[in-house]
């Protein structure tokens, strides 16, 4: 039976193989389907006899609770971008520069494919692992979400390539969706109500971290391969590597050149170019790399990216299209923004219906009238903005776009703080502020209540439900009257009621973020929670002590003030501390600490951790790092060319440690 079974998988990996990776099928689906079934029935029939890397084992059943991290066996390094060609020009001096005088440079040149990069790891012929790039250096193990894309071999065969053991290898490529199925999976998401992708990339990165390996298996995912190493091989070239992975039954993208100069490169890199829109899948640019793997050796890397390879970027895709009307919106901090209706158009992967138009400088300058052919432009985001106007197909009738005059939700009165360029409402009641600030505090990074959205917000308050983030809290209290709102009904309430409540665990720095104080996003709400260990703490402080913390400056530390100083403010924070939430950080114990309580302040450079690393290592000791020095201050870590900072340290008497004193201090 096993030899049966054996013969079975072959045959249908062949298939697969001719399917996927050659898109050249052999046989009808009907009698593929046919093999298949005859496979299950005998697996069913013969369990033991089941293999991980059986065809049938592609798409497992059990769903991924956590994606688990997985160290890659070399970092999965980025590439340094070039723009034109004299960037190009000064890769290859580097290059040749890099390595023995008079050596030849040969590149190879890709397209670069424009999706999620992963990593694949096999052994003794059999995938055992898959990951995502992550930080480069730890990535999330998708294993389960990979087999099921069956473009990636689960087994690989190394027959007729005796010079290599290909024992233990690692692949690595891009995983992407063809524009075509991307259309198709947004068609399918839309009919029914369901969150659209932006892109073909972000579509298939979010895809390959979902959760339950059946819906990934059921999107159309494909891979190309384009890196190959080994512990065990001594490869030559990059050339002959996508030979070998051809060989072993990867995917890899045939459209790469081989070129003896740069020449060569800039012209290849301009035919790829005029190719990009006549391909099936996106690619943004071309990768360069240096072909023979010895001297990429020799060059080695700086920093996150190697010296023998760099991308360039294609320019964005660009089309015309007629602005119909400006619009002004209000956001949650009051700041009015235009934004461009566009006569639907596509590009790049979806139709564009709206543009950013960023503020009425913007719009001044660039004399962005109603009524407008434009230029959109859509870069590696995916916001598409105006580039430009055809001022030439413009009416002789049209007239330039004045400033907004009242505010466009509740018609008050607008101000300009002189020092920017926005417009904003003045009145803090105005329904669309209020909106935008519930939305916020309930949104994901912040306070997180699963199922307080957009929609559910506007109709809260439209209903009169809600009027401040602080009356979420109340809502529990309205319950009747909640569920007799249309299309609620009581499951979904008891759902949301729920999650409120869960809502009270999060962290002081997520709670501090949710408030919305303008400039304190989540990196500097997290900074301030870990120096004022309490929202008091934080109210009580005064401007030049908030801006003493690491990486805080003036705008911010007054933006703080300005918020507490105002009344209404302060009385929701009280409400929000009656209701539970969490507005003080609890100090991790840390035994006996030698820098407990102790502040820093790091100054000169470093040469053995990033001041980002030695702060963060600071604060998880249970000490504080500051910005200035004062009399306060501790110690004072300089490095190389430290400066005023040290000079105003020794003139104080603060005690000046070197780095080497530093690490020695925190060493545990
Ligand atoms: S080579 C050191 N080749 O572009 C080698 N990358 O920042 C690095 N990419 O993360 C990768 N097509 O996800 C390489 N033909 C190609 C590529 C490619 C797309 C992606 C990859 C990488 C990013 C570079």
């Amino acid at each position: 039976m096993n030899s049966e079974i054996e013969q079975l998988r072959n045959e249908i990996n062949k298939y697969d193989y001719h399917y996927y990776v050659l898109t050249d099928p052999q046989i009808s689906d009907f009698e593929y389907d046919k093999l298949l079934q005859k496979l299950i029935q005998l697996e069913s029939q013969y369990p033991h006899l089941i293999t991980p890397d059986s065809p049938t084992q592609r798409v497992g059943k059990d769903l991924t609770k956590d994606f688990k991290p997985i160290q890659h066996l070399l970092p999965m390094l980025s590439l340094a971008n070039t723009y034109d060609e004299s960037e190009l020009l000064d890769f290859d001096r580097r290059v040749r520069e890099g390595l023995p005088a008079q050596e030849k440079v040969e590149y190879v040149v890709e397209f670069k494919i424009d999706g999620a990069s992963v990593s694949l790891r096999y052994a003794n012929g059999k995938m055992i692992s898959a990951a995502t790039r992550g930080d480069g250096i730890i990535g999330e193990e998708i294993t389960n979400n990979a087999k099921t894309i069956r473009s990636i071999p689960l087994s690989i065969d190394a027959h007729g390539l005796q010079d290599f053991s290909l024992n233990e290898l690692e692949v690595r490529g891009e995983i992407y969706m063809e524009l075509e199925d991307f259309r198709k999976l947004n068609e399918e998401r839309e009919s029914k109500g369901e969150r659209l992708f932006a892109n073909p990339r972000n579509s298939s990165a979010g895809t390959l971290k979902l959760q339950d390996p059946r819906i990934v298996a059921s999107r159309p995912l494909r891979i190309f391969t384009y890196y190959l190493l080994s512990d065990k091989d001594e490869f030559k070239s990059q050339s002959e590597n996508l030979q070998i992975l051809e060989q072993l039954g990867f995917r890899i993208n045939k459209e790469f050149k081989v070129c003896s100069s740069i020449d060569e490169v800039i012209e290849v890199c301009k035919k790829f170019e005029a190719m990009r829109d006549s391909l099936p899948y996106e690619i943004d640019g071309a990768v360069i790399k240096v072909n023979s793997i010895k001297q990429q050796k020799i060059l080695g890397s700086i920093a996150r990216s190697p010296r023998w390879a760099t991308a360039f970027k294609f320019k964005p895709k660009q089309v015309i299209t007629k602005l119909n009307q400006i619009k002004w919106q209000v956001g949650r901090t009051g700041a009015i923004t235009p934004v461009a209706e566009l006569e639907p158009i596509f590009l790049a992967g979806s139709t564009i219906s709206r543009a950013t138009l960023h503020n009425y400088d913007e719009i001044k300058r660039k004399d962005i009238r109603e009524g407008d052919f434009v230029i959109i432009e859509k870069g590696g985001d995916v916001i598409p903005k105006v580039v430009e106007v055809l001022k030439e197909k413009r009416e002789t009738n049209s007239t330039p776009t004045l400033p907004p005059a009242l505010c466009p939700v509740c018609s008050s009165p607008l101000f300009k703080p002189e020092e920017e360029v926005a417009y904003y409402c003045i009145n803090s009641e105005c329904a669309e502020q209020i909106k935008g600030k519930i939305i916020h505090f309930a949104s994901r990074g912040a306070i997180d209540i699963e199922g307080l959205g957009e929609a559910l917000v506007n109709l809260f308050v439209d209903l009169g439900f809600l009027k401040t983030y602080a009356d979420i809290y109340d809502l529990h209290k309205r319950k009747e009257d909640l569920i007799k709102i249309e299309r609620l009904g009581e499951k979904s309430i008891n759902n949301l009621l729920l999650s409120i409540e869960k809502s009270k665990e999060q962290p002081f720095s997520k709670v501090l973020f949710a408030l919305g104080i303008r400039y304190v996003g989540v990196g500097v709400a997290k900074k301030l929670s870990e120096f004022f260990l309490s929202i008091d703490d934080l109210i009580n402080a005064d401007e030049e002590e908030i801006s003493s913390v690491y990486e805080i400056g003036e705008s911010i530390s007054k933006s703080i003030k300005l918020f507490f100083s105002d009344k209404h403010n302060f009385d929701l924070i009280e409400r929000l501390k009656k209701s539970g939430l969490i507005f003080y950080t609890e100090k991790k114990v840390i035994g006996d600490s030698p820098i407990l309580n102790k502040s820093f302040v790091l100054t000169g450079t470093l040469n053995e951790l990033t001041r980002e690393a030695a702060s963060e290592k600071i604060v998880a000791l249970g000490g504080k790092v500051t910005s200035s020095v004062s009399k306060k201050t501790d110690y004072v870590v300089a490095g190389e060319a430290a400066g005023s900072k040290l000079k105003k340290a020794t003139g104080l008497g603060v005690k000046i440690l070197s780095e080497e004193e530093f690490l020695n201090l925190i060493k545990q």
